[in-house]
């Protein structure tokens, strides 16, 4: 049962609310968010985590903090390629959305980490990110703090006042959890039943999206809900090119029982070969974790190498089937749309910000 304050009541009373709009719905068109039992929510842990997740000072030269990549005003992206991390060195990859990252089965765009606490910790020690040395250096560098102390110790319960790493990644994991946005255009016309929510060209895209198009094979619209994307790898044949020349070769080496590790491949052709390393299944070389689509229009450039500038070169992308290689899925062929179907299903594309979102890019 929904319980209101007299003076709320009365305001509803006098047609100036009704109970449907007290809120927002920021979860429209989400499923449920299953929290873990070891890890249970708290507002002031979620607060603590806030704090983790924008303090500089947990980097090698204080510069860098998650949120120098994961940046809020871009739906937690970057705008970057790839990565730029302490001392301007980049990566191979390019910074993925935060936002409903607490729906993944994994974590990282091959996976390679199975909850958001196991997450948190990887980029503190990612040399080319916050650089730390070793996970107790983070310990370390929390515990100068007076009011770190308190948090830690009120959050945690901790009488020996003792901070461990594993509470550092908890309290991120919860302020990641908070960062959750549905609510789009796209929410209010298919799951809030508003058919002016998209106009006639979003809603062409949508119709695009799910059939000729095929995008929602991978970026999943259910029912009831809808992440746009299904916890699975596809190889799409995105900067496979630097590695294609070499990959039956590759692929001989490995079926003759050799190490993948022994292949003289560069750090940056490595990264390519995504889910593979991680699985060291042939089968999965070159694929990379569908990404969410929610807020997309917030977060250029795209794919894991962030090499596709805007949503119309990714369509084109997709219109061409995708770059050839051995590995290419079999969802990815030729779309042949015509130039009123691509605009279509950019504007689509761009139906899926948040509301939230909205008002940041206003
Ligand atoms: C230098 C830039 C940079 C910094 C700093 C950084 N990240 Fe990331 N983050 C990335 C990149 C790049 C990836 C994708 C890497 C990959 O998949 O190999 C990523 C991936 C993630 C993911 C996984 C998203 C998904 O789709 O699976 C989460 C969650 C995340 N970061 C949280 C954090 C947290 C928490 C911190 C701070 C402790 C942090 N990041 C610091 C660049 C950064
Ligand atoms: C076979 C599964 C599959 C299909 C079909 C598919 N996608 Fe994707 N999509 C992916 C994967 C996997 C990636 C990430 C690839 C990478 O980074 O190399 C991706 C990336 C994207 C991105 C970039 C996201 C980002 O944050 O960088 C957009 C936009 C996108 N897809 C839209 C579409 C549209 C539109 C269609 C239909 C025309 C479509 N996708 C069809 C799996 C698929």
């Amino acid at each position: 049962m929904k319980v209101y304050s007299i003076g709320l009541l009365l305001l509803m009373y006098t047609g100036l609310l009704s109970a449907d709009n007290l809120q927002p719905d920021n979860n429209l068109g989400l499923p449920e968010i299953l929290i873990p039992a070891h890890n249970p929510q708290s507002a002031e842990k979620i607060a603590l985590g806030k704090k983790l997740f924008n303090d500089k000072r947990l980097s090698r030269d204080g510069t860098i903090s998650c949120d120098s990549c994961h940046d809020q005003q871009r739906a937690f992206t970057d705008g970057q390629s790839v990565a730029v991390g302490i001392k301007q060195q980049t990566g191979f990859r390019n910074a993925p959305t935060v936002v409903n990252a607490a729906f993944y089965q994994t974590l990282f765009l091959d996976g390679r980490a199975a909850s958001l606490e196991e997450q948190a910790l990887g980029p503190f020690l990612n040399p080319i990110e916050h650089g730390l040395k070793a996970s107790q250096q983070i310990v370390e560098i929390v515990k100068q703090d007076l009011q770190y102390q308190q948090q830690f110790a009120q959050v945690f319960n901790t009488a020996d006042s003792v901070i461990t790493v594993e509470q550092v990644a908890q309290a991120i994991a919860s302020f990641e959890r908070t960062l959750i946005a549905g609510n789009s255009a796209f929410d209010r016309y298919l799951f809030g039943r508003d058919r002016q929510a998209l106009n006639a060209s979003e809603a062409r895209g949508m119709r695009l999206f799910r059939r000729k198009g095929n995008c929602a094979n991978c970026h999943e619209i259910s029912g009831k809900n809808a992440l746009f994307m299904d916890n699975r790898f596809y190889n799409l044949g995105v900067g496979f090119d630097k590695v294609n020349s070499q990959i039956a070769e590759f692929v001989q080496a490995l079926r003759a029982g050799r190490s993948a590790d022994k292949f003289s491949f560069s750090d940056a052709q490595r990264a390519e070969l995504g889910r593979f390393n991680v699985t060291h299944i042939i089968a999965d070389i070159g694929k990379f974790k569908t990404p969410t689509l929610r807020n997309i229009a917030l977060t250029a450039p795209y794919m894991h190498d962030g090499s596709v500038k805007t949503l119309e070169e990714v369509v084109e992308y997709y219109d061409k089937g995708g770059d050839k290689n051995p590995f290419l899925d079999s969802a990815i062929f030729p779309l042949h749309f015509t130039e009123q179907e691509k605009q279509d299903l950019v504007d689509f594309l761009k139906a899926l910000t948040s509301a939230q979102y909205l008002l940041v890019i206003k």
